[in-house]
């Protein structure tokens, strides 16, 4: 029934890999496990699916500090399981989104490895190598997302090398054409392999200036926030100024687009960043011959909105983007606690009214414009796991601020999927990754696939009818978010019918009328 491109209206199952099925009892999830639940993600009816990195990396950042994007990390698999499991997803209908990380690799990368080397070697411009200033300090005031200065010394050749996020993540000189090219290829191998599409990771961090570099501005509108991270100094500078989202990083969205083009199938670029004006940066980046779509960041604030907040990320996102796909909304990923915690706190619920919350919310985030990713566990109503012991932790964002600050692990703990079973069905291992978390156990995913009224079976069923109606599968255009104060109303309309959609959070229900 669509006359969009299948990325413009497509619910998109996010993986984070590592923690989704172990096939052979090392406690690491891998492709092959990935493969045996295809079924099960397949029966929610969503449209694609987007994993996490799955490349060689030491998993210093698990998975986001590539040593070669072109081969499987041993822990997951190899090459053939990568296509049997392609083979697999396209046999049930979906398609492939994988995740590029363009802006930076892994220290242990071969183009690290012998550009660290010295100033002339063949790889000596493929990262950002500056002299320390006249006293021996970095060359500009940058800071990592991290925590700590973006810049580090490297003894060998006298000079600082860039980094936005951990010194094991050097940041790629993407001014130099055969950095570019590099990432054409990576794409083109991976095009080859049968992938509909990329989730291109951090591109705001790309960097594609040359020295000298300038310093960040100071953020006058700085306030202290009463999370840990928020008060980093991190947030005391303007990076637009200076450090992230400069024009020059364009190269990089128009060549992988020329190259998206050159593919049949519309195959789909979606830009995860961030800005001190976000909304812009996304204009940007998605300006004609540029990235399909970029990933919204709106509804996923660290401690939750109340329905207001709600409404007005909703609202500034789509002023922006009405009329148009170019957006994908999330409650969850791999980066904040689930939304099954967040929100519930800052509604003011209780955890008997998780499950409808959550299914609440499923219906909320696939009824506006754009696709939307729901990270795997969405359709469970899980709850953030905040009771992992410190000595269990592995996050190092979360690691470094312990125990003020619980950084990533809450929300990348393993699925489970029979209650019946060790490790809830994700492993047989003695110990996985991190801990399963016995809060979970009974909301075990093919337990409630088993199960007349789950969240799974509802949100399945919501998702088949969604699939149904002009509404949202044939324009992209939303009215102005109305409603009182614990409601959200909006009208979503096409040529055939208007829908109009009402979400309560006081009965925790969405009732849909066509107007
Ligand atoms: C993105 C990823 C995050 C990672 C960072 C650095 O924000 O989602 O998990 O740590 O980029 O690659
Ligand atoms: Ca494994």
């Amino acid at each position: 029934m669509s006359d969009l491109k299948w990325w413009e209206t497509a619910v998109i199952y996010q993986i984070y890999p590592r923690s989704y099925q172990d096939s052979n009892g090392d406690g690491i999830g891998d492709l092959q496990g990935i493969i045996s639940r295809l079924d099960y993600i397949a029966g929610l009816g969503v449209d694609a699916i987007w994993i996490s990195p799955f490349f060689k990396s030491p998993q210093k950042d698990f998975g986001y500090d590539v040593s070669d994007y072109c081969d499987i990390n041993p822990e997951y698999g190899t090459l053939d399981d990568f296509d049997q499991m392609i083979a697999k997803v396209h046999d049930l209908g979906m398609k492939l989104m994988i995740d590029i990380v363009p802006a930076h690799c892994s220290d242990q990368h071969a183009w690290f490895q012998e550009s660290r080397q010295s100033r002339d070697n063949p790889k000596a411009d493929w990262f950002h190598w500056v002299d320390p200033l006249p006293d021996g300090s970095a060359p500009t005031n940058w800071l990592s997302f991290f925590g700590g200065r973006a810049w580090t010394f490297e003894p060998r050749r006298q000079q600082y090398y860039l980094h936005n996020f951990l010194p094991e993540q050097p940041n790629l000189n993407h001014a130099n054409p055969d950095v570019r090219q590099a990432f054409v290829d990576i794409a083109k191998f991976w095009f080859d392999r049968g992938v509909d599409g990329f989730r291109l990771d951090a591109v705001h961090t790309i960097n594609a200036d040359s020295a000298p570099y300038q310093n960040n501005l100071a953020n006058p509108d700085f306030v202290l926030g009463e999370l840990p991270q928020q008060q980093q100094p991190f947030f005391r500078q303007l990076h637009d100024s200076a450090q992230l989202n400069q024009p020059s990083i364009q190269q990089f969205s128009e060549a992988y687009r020329a190259c998206a083009d050159s593919y049949e199938g519309d195959r789909y670029l979606m830009g995860e960043l961030h800005g001190d004006d976000p909304i812009k940066a996304s204009q940007t980046f998605t300006d004609t011959g540029r990235l399909h779509a970029t990933y919204n960041f709106n509804l996923l604030a660290w401690d939750g909105l109340s329905v207001d907040g709600l409404k007005q990320a909703i609202t500034s996102a789509v002023a922006a983007f009405n009329g148009t796909g170019r957006l994908s909304f999330a409650f969850s990923n791999h980066d904040v606690p689930r939304v099954g915690t967040r929100q519930l706190k800052n509604l003011g619920l209780t955890d008997a009214q998780r499950p409808a919350m959550q299914l609440l919310l499923l219906k909320l985030e696939t009824c506006l414009i754009g696709s939307t990713c729901v990270y795997m566990g969405e359709e469970l109503a899980l709850s953030d796991v905040q009771d992992i012991p410190v000595d269990k932790m592995q996050d190092p964002w979360g690691i470094e601020f312990a125990p003020v600050f619980l950084g990533r692990d809450t929300c990348r703990t393993p699925m489970v999927w029979r209650k019946s079973e060790p490790n809830g069905g994700f492993s047989s291992a003695n110990q996985t990754w991190l801990p399963v978390s016995a809060q979970h156990l009974d909301s075990a995913g093919l337990d409630e696939a088993d199960r007349k009224g789950s969240v799974y079976n509802q949100f399945a069923e919501f998702l088949a009818w969604r699939k149904q109606q002009p509404a949202f599968m044939s324009a992209n255009v939303i009215s102005d978010i109305t409603g009182g104060p614990r409601q959200i109303i909006f009208d979503r309309t096409s040529d055939q019918q208007t829908l109009r959609c009402c979400f309560d959070f006081d009965t925790l229900t969405a009732t849909f009328e066509e107007v």
